[in-house]
């Protein structure tokens, strides 16, 4: 692992086409300083930035995931993209979260095409706060191995997400205050846990069976999660035939 004085860290960045790539483009050429970590991936919006991008760039060794978009109310597209990107940030944030990675490698900002300067004092400030988080893996005093397993499970309950999401999770006022209140709101709290962070647990725990772990409490240690959590969804697993349990070894059941 490089020493922290090394450490140049991969930030890989989202830019919707019509906005902060501008931005970009225009502190390239003015000749804004700012470090020089960012990879940039050109999105004709910053709606397009799925889930499953952010968890497979993480999983690729990004130690940072930058998302810039225009600013709310000027998207290029409609329904309102940049709103889409406000609420997978949020999603994607809790996920990450329960996966073991920082959510504070993971940013979403608006900059507009003549925003230059704002670019890059963003990259600057980001650039410095994935710096002193380190590489991917060492803030969360994680195995990195873990973490992406966790991330796989995570990039795999992206569909079954989407669909949730168009049920139960529709964002009622399209404003920025309207997505931080819906997304704070102890009712979206209990049924995301419900509904999704439960079945992603169900998901690694899966994962750590057919990695080779026997017991609820291997899994629960390389999980880093409560045993009687584990135990619980193995009860729940075995019910729906996922895992077989014999004692206190745990297998996946062979139609799993
Ligand atoms: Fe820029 Fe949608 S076109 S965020």
């Amino acid at each position: 692992m490089a020493a922290p004085s090394e450490f140049k860290p991969l930030i890989v960045g989202f830019l919707c086409n019509w906005c902060c790539y501008g931005g970009a483009d225009l502190a390239g050429v003015s000749r804004f300083q700012y470090p020089p970590y960012l990879r940039v991936i050109r999105l004709m919006c910053s709606g397009r930035v799925d889930l499953e991008f952010i968890f497979r760039a993480f999983a690729k060794k990004a130690d940072g995931v930058f998302i810039g978009g225009c600013h709310l109310g000027d998207c290029h597209y409609n329904p309102e993209g940049n709103y889409d990107a406000l609420g997978n940030s949020f999603v994607a944030k809790r996920i990450l979260e329960n996966v073991g990675v920082n959510p504070d490698r993971l940013r979403l900002e608006w900059v507009s095409a003549g925003e230059g300067i704002r670019f890059a004092e963003i990259m600057n400030e980001f650039g410095a706060k994935i710096k002193s988080l380190g590489p991917f893996g060492s803030s969360e005093g994680r195995d990195v191995a873990d973490l992406e397993a966790g991330l796989e499970a995570a990039t795999q309950l992206v569909p079954y997400y989407k669909l949730v999401e168009r049920e139960r999770f529709r964002v009622p006022k399209r404003t920025e205050d309207g997505y931080r209140e819906f997304f704070a709101r102890p009712d979206y709290d209990r049924l995301f846990k419900e509904l999704v962070l439960d079945k992603l647990t169900m998901g690694r725990i899966m994962g750590a069976l057919r990695a080779g772990l026997a017991t609820a409490d291997d899994v629960a240690q390389k999980l880093n999660l409560d045993p009687a959590e584990v135990a619980r969804h193995t009860y729940l697993l075995a019910q729906q035939g996922m895992v077989k349990v014999d004692g206190s070894r745990v297998q996946v059941a062979i139609a799993a």
